[in-house]
């Protein structure tokens, strides 16, 4: 029997692509990002996609007729990059793979929140520009986040991983907005206060991490008008999506002292940056490294040929989006 054919459409960590190959017939692209003429093509020469988030598949993508793909395990947990109502339409199953990241998403969203609160970036820079004049009283001071709170706008796993590292490591209070308010048992553990609206818990937070899907009724989320109820000494963290912020009201912000600070793993338009952002010393940027270890990586992988395995044995899949 003809093994199905499949497309990694960005390489993998070798442990992952092995795992694949031991079932299927894998082609592997290393080269540049699929571009939309590319996706189509590979609608038509494959049974399945072993899609990411540089993947952009869309309405378009789904409309070409008879494709020959009938399943797409995307590796990562975010999906804003594919139109799950067209996939469906078309008849084909869509997979992602959340638990396997939320530690090390967490982990980043903790590293910016400390690299912020203590210009680390700004030291840094100074370090190896052979800028630092030695130690000093006042040298470089930050924010303690002790004692701090740190309100989450979206509390799922990635939120609830963070709130958990800030609280314990950090001794950090727990505040957060979500679309609905969860269990006492989840609240429980880190003292977390629920907060109505998203004004308010800008208002209240000394820190503000973002961890909510991009949608359409998240996009520019965060904006010139949000901003500006946030304190001034107060900085943002965004580990989810770029959408969720207005890159330029906010680096207009920063430059004004709006607000203290801030963090970024995700970005509008990745791999561009804003350019107001990047000469601004209170912004730490970082490219998108929210699930970049080799454990998590090669678990991602993984994660997406157990989807695969069981869409091709015909068994309910562990993570459907469609
Ligand atoms: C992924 C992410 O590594 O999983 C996600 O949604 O944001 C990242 O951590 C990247 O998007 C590749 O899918």
């Amino acid at each position: 029997m003809t093994r199905p054919k499949i497309l990694i459409t960005r390489p993998w960590p070798k442990p992952a692509e092995d795992d694949l190959r031991q079932r299927y017939d894998v082609t592997v692209n290393d080269g540049a990002p699929l571009d939309k003429a590319a996706l189509i093509a590979a609608m038509h020469d494959y049974d399945a996609l072993a899609s990411t988030v540089t993947d952009k598949l869309d309405a378009e993508v789904f409309a070409t007729p008879n494709p020959r793909v009938k399943m797409i395990g995307n590796f990562g947990v975010g999906f804003e990059h594919i139109d799950v109502k067209a996939a469906k339409a078309a008849g084909i199953r869509v997979s992602n793979t959340p638990d396997v990241l939320t530690d090390a998403t967490a982990d980043i969203a903790l590293l910016l929140m400390l690299m912020t609160s203590r210009r680390a970036g700004e030291g840094e820079r100074q370090v190896r520009e052979g800028r630092w004049g030695g130690w000093g009283t006042t040298h470089l001071m930050g924010q303690s986040l002790q004692g701090k709170t740190l309100g989450l706008i979206g509390f799922g796993r990635i939120g609830q991983a963070t709130a958990h590292r800030a609280h314990v490591a950090l001794g950090m209070k727990i505040a957060y907005h979500n679309r609905r308010r969860l269990d006492a048992e989840i609240e429980g553990p880190f003292g977390a206060t629920y907060i109505e609206t998203v004004e308010d818990l800008l208002r209240t937070a000394d820190v503000v991490s973002l961890h909510c899907p991009a949608t359409a009724e998240t996009r520019h989320l965060i904006n010139a008008e949000r901003l500006r109820l946030m304190k001034p000494s107060a900085i943002l963290i965004n580990t989810a999506r770029g959408s969720v912020v207005n890159e330029g009201e906010l680096a207009q912000a920063l430059k004004a002292n709006v607000i203290a600070a801030a963090g970024l793993d995700v970005y509008e338009a990745e791999p561009k940056v804003h350019p107001d952002l990047l000469g601004l010393e209170n912004a730490v940027l970082l490219p998108h490294l929210g699930s970049a270890t080799v454990e998590t990586r090669v678990k991602m992988g993984l994660r997406v040929c157990a989807n695969i395995d069981r869409f091709f044995a015909g068994e309910p899949l562990i993570d459907p989006i469609a």
